[in-house]
């Protein structure tokens, strides 16, 4: 497994719409590694592929991650060619952030509970209904896949300001 830088706004590939793997095959199967791999060691609970700049439907999620005295929990979910097939009418609001926003947070509204059809890691098709954290990482991730950030949800200024933020935070870094 190797670890992937992960690209950060306002790169165009986050704006992008992935398109669909063909197949789980050995080559996904290694980048679902490799995204895991990237994702906790972020730390992050979910990350989307165009976020290391592989333009294809593939998302990974770990919302039980914990590495502590006890030792590290895992429980990852692999996800090629996710698809909502079906929402709640009720709404949540919970508070996200994303890892190519990094230090920026906002409520975002999205339906409370969804199911997700996909292809597992070993190919096979597989059916999630998700609420909570779960729900909100799922929609969130999916999002990436199509180009949306959680950012777009806010007012132009909101979103603006929080892409200046990573700008400024970024060029700082290089500078050091
Ligand atoms: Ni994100």
């Amino acid at each position: 497994m190797s670890k992937l830088p992960i690209i950060n706004v306002p790169d165009a590939v986050l704006k992008q719409v992935s398109d669909p793997v063909g197949q789980v095959n050995d080559i996904v199967r290694k980048q679902m590694d490799d995204m895991l791999e990237t994702m906790y060691d972020a730390p992050g609970i979910g990350l989307a592929a165009n976020q290391v700049a592989i333009t294809n439907r593939v998302l990974v999620m770990d919302i039980d991650y914990r590495d502590d005295e006890n030792g590290a929990q895992k429980n990852p979910i692999c996800m090629a060619n996710p698809e909502i097939i079906w929402k709640s009418e009720d709404i949540s609001v919970m508070e996200e952030g994303c890892l190519s926003i990094p230090g920026q947070f906002a409520e975002v509204k999205r339906p409370a509970s969804v199911t997700v059809k996909y292809l597992d890691y070993d190919g096979k098709e597989a059916e999630l209904t998700a609420e909570g954290l779960l729900s909100h990482c799922v929609q969130h991730e999916i999002d990436h896949l199509d180009g949306v950030l959680f950012v777009d949800y806010l007012s132009k200024l909101k979103r603006d300001m929080m892409i200046k933020r990573v700008i400024k935070m970024n060029k700082g870094q290089e500078a050091l």
